[in-house]
């Protein structure tokens, strides 16, 4: 077998992971070739021979069989993921906003060229979830895919469940490199919107984009939420839903009270789960570090050595004829709010509960998905949205 010739796009976290898991596979027939950086002036832990500054180097590189793109902008590696696979380089990448904002693009691409296209390492970190739903569930249906996709925010919730306020744990999470200096990605919702874009296409053959999927996050969940989901023995989990019904799929990624009998109810921290409902396997769940350095390595790495065999995606579910959003569907929800008015503004079909004291108020009940997505009280007014455990009201 030829040694594979890998052309690295950023050496941080994740790339500066690959490196070091790399030295360590000697069984693997691949080797950087080349690692094209932005900053001169850094000091790095990798040979300077390696190291460049041009992407020319790598992209123009006849010897480079391989682009792994792990660089921090989107908006650049756009432009080095298509130049690359239009070049006819494989490209393994783990930059979930830029394929989750360009997937059909860049399948078409990969395929007129001849070319992998993989990324695993995009959605769960270390949980080999797209291979899987790629290869295991081909001939199974599938009635749903949720789970824990963001690890950052799993952490921040995990903190608060042991009565650590947001602030703080946030304040932890960053010092621990789980979270960006600004975190409005995760903790509002849109990197597990991301992952979700990517988990629909390959679970239901569901092609959309991140502006067509609802996303809230956990910025407005206060300690009187918190006590709520003690009180009930529930714990906040920021949930990624993606699930089959009648009219198509409902997408979209919210926080959720889950109950100890709930697959993800014990998963804390930085860890991802997973949880897969199959017509014949039944309900299966992965777990596993959803960031890092080496977890999210060890997915490039799968993907990599995936390449020397010319694997390939295939999107075989594509043509499924469920496979476009719904929004006809509704929610088990609780509202909280220090402010009863404002807990009042919100329009629900039914309520079920209203509870009010001098500092703060809730309601639960059923509201329409198409009420909830429409409107922008969630933001104006900072109110807390949280599903029940029973969620989505077909
Ligand atoms: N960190 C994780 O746990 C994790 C998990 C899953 C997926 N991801 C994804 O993996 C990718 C990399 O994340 P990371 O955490 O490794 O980022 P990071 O630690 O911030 O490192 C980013 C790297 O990209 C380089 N870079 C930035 N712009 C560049 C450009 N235009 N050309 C060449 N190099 C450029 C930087 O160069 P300098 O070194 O010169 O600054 C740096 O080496 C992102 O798409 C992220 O979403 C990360």
């Amino acid at each position: 077998m030829s040694t594979l010739k890998i052309g690295l796009f950023g050496c941080g976290c994740v790339g500066g992971g690959l490196y070091e898991v790399l030295n360590q596979t000697r069984q693997l027939p691949a080797v950087i070739h080349k690692i094209v950086v932005k900053d001169p002036s850094k000091k790095r832990q990798v040979p300077s021979s390696l190291i460049s500054f041009h992407k020319e180097e790598i992209l123009d590189d006849p010897a480079i069989d391989i682009v792994v793109e792990l660089i921090n902008d989107s908006d650049a590696a756009y432009h080095i993921v298509c130049d690359a696979l239009k070049k006819g380089k494989h490209v393994v990448s783990a930059n979930k906003k830029l394929i989750a904002e360009h997937l059909d693009e860049l399948i078409l691409l990969a395929k007129s060229n001849g070319v992998s296209f993989l990324y695993e390492g995009a959605v769960g970190g270390s949980i080999p979830v797209i291979r899987n739903l790629e290869e295991y569930y081909n001939n199974d249906t599938l009635s749903s895919i949720e789970g824990i996709i963001n690890g950052t925010t799993n952490f921040i919730l995990t903190k608060g469940n042991e009565g650590i306020g947001y602030a703080e744990a946030l304040a932890e999470a960053q010092l621990k490199g789980f979270a960006e200096a600004d975190p409005t990605l995760d903790v509002d919702g849109f990197d597990a919107k991301f992952k979700l874009v990517l988990l629909l296409k390959h679970a239901f053959g569901l092609t959309t984009t991140p502006d067509e999927v609802f996303n809230t996050g956990i910025r407005h969940i206060k300690q009187q939420d918190i006590a709520f989901a003690r009180e009930k023995g529930y714990r906040i989990k920021l949930i990624g839903h993606g699930h089959k019904l009648p009219s198509g799929v409902a997408g979209f990624v919210a926080p959720q009270f889950i109950k100890n009998q709930h697959p993800a109810y014990f998963v804390d921290n930085e860890f991802n789960a997973i949880i897969v409902q199959a017509a014949f396997a039944d309900k299966q769940l992965f777990i596993g570090k959803g960031a890092g350095s080496f977890p999210t390595a060890s997915a490039v790495l799968s993907d990599i050595s995936a390449i020397q065999y010319q694997y390939q995606y295939e999107y075989r579910k594509s043509d499924t004829p469920t496979n476009k959003l719904t929004p006809d569907f509704h929610l088990h929800a609780y509202i909280g709010s220090a402010s009863l008015d404002d807990v009042h503004s919100v329009p629900m079909d039914v309520t079920d509960s209203v509870f009010s004291s001098k500092e703060y108020s809730y309601k639960t009940g059923q509201i329409s998905f198409q009420q909830l997505r429409k409107t922008d009280w969630l933001e104006q007014k900072q109110l807390s949205l949280i599903l029940l455990p029973q969620g989505i009201v077909s």
